[in-house]
């Protein structure tokens, strides 16, 4: 008896995380989105890495490998598109020593923000997006 109740329960919240998935047509749609467009237009596939669909723009590569860090200011990393905290460095190193420090690593800035398969030139747009603007 006591096992049978289990097993029920388990069954309702298995139901339950079924059911927690939005199942509907527009959120599966939504979901497989990218591929879709890749197929139909033959257009830049946003998430693929440099290799299979060319190089993905400064936007993807921050939001895959930046965000984490830089979104927030963990550990200090300068923030997106805040000036304060990009203007000083720009002006101290210049643009060239700021990607080098991003490639290489630089205090607990992890060489290519952890992100091993960006090439020199997307962790360079990843830089000129998070400074757009400052
Ligand atoms: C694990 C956290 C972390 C991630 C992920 C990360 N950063 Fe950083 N980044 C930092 C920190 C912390 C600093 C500040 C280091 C310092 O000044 O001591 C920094 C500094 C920088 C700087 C300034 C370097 C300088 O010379 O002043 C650049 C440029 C940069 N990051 C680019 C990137 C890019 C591009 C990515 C994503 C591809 C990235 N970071 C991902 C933590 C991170």
């Amino acid at each position: 008896m006591k096992i049978k109740l289990w097993f029920g329960a388990a069954a309702v919240a298995l139901v339950a995380v079924v059911q927690a998935q939005d199942m509907s047509d527009e959120a599966i749609a939504e979901r497989i989105k990218p591929h879709a467009s890749l197929k139909i237009a033959g257009a830049e596939d946003a998430s693929a890495s440099a290799g299979a669909g060319g190089p993905r723009s400064g936007e993807t590569v921050y939001n895959n490998a930046c965000v984490a860090c830089h979104g927030a200011g963990v550990l200090g990393a300068p923030k997106l598109q805040v000036a304060a905290d990009w203007q000083p460095r720009i002006d101290e190193r210049g643009m060239d020593m700021l990607l080098q420090n991003a490639i290489n690593g630089y205090n607990a800035m992890p060489p290519k923000g952890t992100c091993g398969d960006c090439s020199d030139n997307e962790i360079q747009a990843a830089i000129d997006y998070m400074i757009e603007g400052t």
